[in-house]
């Protein structure tokens, strides 16, 4: 396996693949890797001939007093993992190589990186728009795997990538979990043991609500209700926000009629971390 961190030299390696007539998949990442992104990782190398894991911790998609400093970095680990895993190449850049002192250009999904999370961390979707078309004009991969636990990321970056006719084929894979049910994500390190213990009812409301609308509950005030009084119980994490909208403009729905993402982001009380799940009915992305 090899790790290059020069982006012009990541770029060099792309072409020369290429010319050789290898596709490229990538799976752009924040490192601290876990088994969910280890799934994307065999969903690329499916995919394609070579696969590349990015791993960089983007600042510009980090808010003023978000967790940037704190952000897990078990560099060599993340290297050890994604070798035994099969991959051909880490890409892991510094930030003043992606963002130089004179950088200015920033990529906007404008509606719709200003719903749901985007409400509470509005550069927050322009930084990962920016940095994941910096990361295929880099990598210039074939195919790019993006997971569902990060729904509205994945809706805005394929909608990136049809507005600005790249070339990409977005792949969308499930969400791994644990044991329990708690979506695997490199920030549940940060809960404590209270919170670990409870969190789980964060997918179990969310079952609950699969659950109502397979037995015809397609009312979205009564199904929100029903999951929210299990929500309102919890002793160690409290609600951000917890919706059903539609898959294509992230619009709240009455009725789920077609494809519908439910999805909701908790701040747990003591550790503050912020946890984002979601399930889609009727559908997928
Ligand atoms: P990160 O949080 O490291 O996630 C990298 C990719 O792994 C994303 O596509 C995310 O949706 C996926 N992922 C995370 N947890 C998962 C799980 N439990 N099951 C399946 N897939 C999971 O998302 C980012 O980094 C960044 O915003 C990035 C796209 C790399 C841009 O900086």
């Amino acid at each position: 396996m090899k790790v290059v961190s020069q982006p012009d030299e990541m770029k060099n390696l792309s072409r020369t693949l290429q010319r050789s007539g290898a596709s490229i998949g990538l799976v752009p990442t924040m490192g601290a890797l876990h088994d969910g992104h280890l799934s994307l990782l065999k969903r690329a190398q499916k995919l394609c001939d070579t696969s590349v894991i990015s791993i960089f911790v983007n600042p510009a998609q980090f808010g003023p007093g978000e967790d940037l400093a704190q952000y897990p970095r078990p560099f060599e680990k993340d290297c050890e993992l994604a070798e035994k895993n099969g991959c051909d190449i880490v890409f892991a850049p510094q930030p003043a190589d992606m963002y130089p002192s004179s950088y200015q250009t920033l990529v906007e999904v404008e509606a719709l990186g200003g719903k749901l999370c985007g409400r509470s961390r509005p550069t927050h979707f322009r930084g990962v728009a920016t940095v994941v078309l910096k990361l295929f004009n880099i990598v210039m991969p074939q195919a790019a795997v993006f997971g569902q636990k990060d729904a509205q990321q994945a809706i805005i970056l394929k909608r990136m990538v049809r507005d600005l006719n790249l070339s990409v084929r977005m792949e969308i894979a499930p969400t791994v979990r644990e044991s329990d049910g708690l979506a695997m994500s490199s920030r549940n390190a940060y809960l404590t043991e209270r919170e670990r213990f409870e969190v789980p009812h964060i997918y179990q409301g969310l079952q609950y609500a699969g659950e109502l609308y397979d037995k015809g509950e397609h009312n979205v005030a009564r199904l929100r209700t029903a999951v929210m009084d299990l929500y309102n119980a919890a002793q160690t994490f409290t609600v951000e926000y917890f919706e059903m909208v539609d898959t294509e403009r992230l619009e709240p729905v009455e009725a789920i009629d077609a494809t519908t993402l439910i999805a909701g982001a908790f701040c747990t009380e003591s550790s503050h971390t912020r946890l984002i799940d979601n399930i889609i009915v009727g559908g997928a992305i």
